[in-house]
C-alpha cells in the first residue's frame, strides 16, 4: 500500500552506451550509395515505370525534421556496407550470454551502483523494451541469473512506453507488498528492426540500455532519490506505428524479411495525433495532483522527435521550454524506443534540489503513453 511515511522511490538509474556511433553524414553517404547503385541496376525498370526509383536522403533533412544528428549502435559493421545495409550480429551459443541480456546487465550494474544496492537486495527483475530477441526463456530470467538475483523476472513489451509501464508495474508491486526492490531494465536493441534501406526511416533509431531501481524510502541508501508521487498510463489502438514481424511468419507463408516486418510508420499522422494526446495526458495528471506546470522543474520526455517535444511542452507551459527544463538527448542518441525519457533522466537529474518536481513521460506505438510524477527527496 502507498504509505506517506515510507514512500516508494526511484533510488538509482543506469545508462549504458554501445561502443559505436553513426553520424547522419556517415549514414546518408551509405544510404545514398546504396540508392544510386539500386537505381543504376534497375535503370531499365525505372525507365519503364515498373520499378520505383530510390529517392536520396539528406543529413540536413534529418536534422531539421527530427533533431537527430547521431546514434549509438551495438554493432556497426555491416550497416554502412551498401551491399548489406544492416548490422552483423555474431551468433552466440546457448551457453553464452545473449546480446540483449548483456546490454541489460551492463545498464543494471550502473543502476545498482547508483542506488548503492547489491544483487541480493533485489527481488524482481523486469526487462521492458520494444523488442526481445527471443520469446523464452525470458531475458529477465537470464539477467537475473547473470547478476545472481533471487526472486523472479519477466519481460514486457509495450514499444516506446515499455520503460514507463515497467516502472509503474514496479511501483504497484512494491505498493502491494509483492516486491521490495525492483530492477527495471530497458535493453533497446533497435538496430535489427530498422529498415536501413528505407529513406524515410533509416535515420530514426539508435541502440542503448537503461536501468532503474525502485524501492521503499526506508531501504534507500542513495544520494539521489525521487519519490514517485503518481503514475499514469493510457493506450489507444493505432496502426500508424507498426511492425508485423513475429513468430507466425513461418506458417503463414509471408516473407519473414518483408518490408512490413520492419518498423514502419506514418510519421506525419503520429506527430499530429500523439502530441495533443501526450500534452493532455500530462496536464490532467498534474492537475489531479494539485500541481501546476510552473511547479515542474524538469520534463524528461520521450525522445523521438525534437519538434514533438517542443510542441508538447509549449502546449503545457504556454511558452517554449528551455533546454534545462526539457532536456533533449535524441540529437546524440536518436530514437531509442522506450529508453529515451530515461536517458534524459539519467543525464539530467542530479542537479535537482530536494522538493523539486519532475515528470517522466513516454509516448509512441500502440499508441501508448506512460508517465510518472517525481519529487526529489
Ligand atoms: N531525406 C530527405 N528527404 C526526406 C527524407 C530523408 N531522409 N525522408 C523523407 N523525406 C521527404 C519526404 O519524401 C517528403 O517529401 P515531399 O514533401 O516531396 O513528399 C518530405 O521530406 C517531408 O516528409 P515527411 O515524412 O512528411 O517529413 P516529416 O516532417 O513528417 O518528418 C519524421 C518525418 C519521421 C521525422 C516525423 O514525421 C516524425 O518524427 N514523426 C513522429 C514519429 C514518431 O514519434 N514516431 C514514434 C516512433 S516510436
Amino acid at each position: 500500500m502507498a504509505n506517506a511515511n515510507d514512500p516508494i522511490v526511484i533510488s538509482g538509474a543506469g545508462l549504458w552506451n554501445p561502443d559505436y556511433t553513426i553520424s547522419n553524414d556517415e549514414l546518408v553517404l551509405a544510404y545514398n550509395g546504396y540508392a544510386e547503385k539500386f537505381n543504376a541496376e534497375n535503370a531499365a525498370g525505372i525507365e519503364q515505370g515498373e520499378v520505383e526509383a530510390k529517392p536520396l536522403s539528406s543529413a540536413e533533412f534529418i536534422n531539421k525534421a527530427s533533431g537527430i544528428n547521431n546514434r549509438y549502435i551495438y554493432r556497426k559493421e555491416g550497416v554502412l556496407d551498401i551491399n548489406r545495409m544492416r548490422p552483423i550480429l555474431e551468433v552466440r551459443s546457448n551457453e553464452e550470454v545473449s546480446h540483449q541480456a548483456e546490454m541489460a546487465v551492463n545498464a543494471a550494474k550502473k543502476a545498482l551502483e547508483a542506488a548503492n544496492k547489491k544483487p541480493e537486495d533485489v527481488d524482481v527483475v523486469i526487462v521492458a523494451c520494444a523488442y526481445t530477441q527471443r520469446s523464452y526463456p525470458a531475458l529477465a530470467i537470464e539477467v537475473q541469473a547473470e547478476l545472481g538475483i533471487e526472486g523472479f523476472g519477466f519481460d514486457m513489451l509495450v514499444a516506446c512506453s515499455a520503460a514507463t509501464f515497467a516502472l509503474q508495474r514496479a511501483y504497484e508491486m512494491i505498493s502491494a507488498g509483492t516486491a521490495k526492490c525492483v530492477l527495471a531494465i530497458n535493453p533497446e536493441l533497435t538496430s535489427p528492426q530498422n529498415n536501413w534501406r528505407d529513406r524515410d526511416s533509416h535515420f530514426i533509431f539508435g541502440d542503448v540500455a537503461t536501468a532503474t531501481i525502485v524501492e521503499r524510502a526506508s531501504s534507500c541508501q542513495s544520494e539521489h532519490s525521487y519519490e514517485i508521487l503518481d503514475t499514469k498510463a493510457v493506450t489507444s489502438f493505432s496502426n500508424n506505428i507498426r511492425s508485423n514481424f513475429g513468430y507466425t511468419s513461418y506458417v503463414d507463408d509471408t516473407d519473414p524479411y518483408g518490408e512490413d516486418k520492419f518498423f514502419i510508420q506514418n510519421g506525419r499522422k503520429v506527430f499530429k495525433e500523439v502530441c495533443p494526446m501526450a500534452a493532455e495526458h500530462i496536464s490532467s495528471q498534474i492537475d489531479a495532483l494539485g500541481i501546476t506546470v510552473s511547479d515542474v522543474t524538469r520534463w524528461w520526455l520521450h525522445q523521438a522527435n525534437i519538434n514533438m517535444n517542443a510542441l508538447i511542452v509549449k502546449r503545457l507551459l504556454g511558452r517554449p521550454a528551455t533546454a534545462d527544463e526539457a532536456p533533449i538527448v535524441l540529437d546524440q542518441y536518436a530514437n531509442t524506443a522506450s529508453a529515451g525519457s530515461l536517458i534524459a533522466f539519467n543525464l539530467h537529474h542530479k542537479d535537482l534540489q530536494a522538493g523539486d518536481t519532475g515528470v517522466i513521460c513516454s509516448f509512441g506505438a500502440g499508441y501508448s503513453i506512460g508517465s510518472l510524477v517525481l519529487r526529489k527527496r
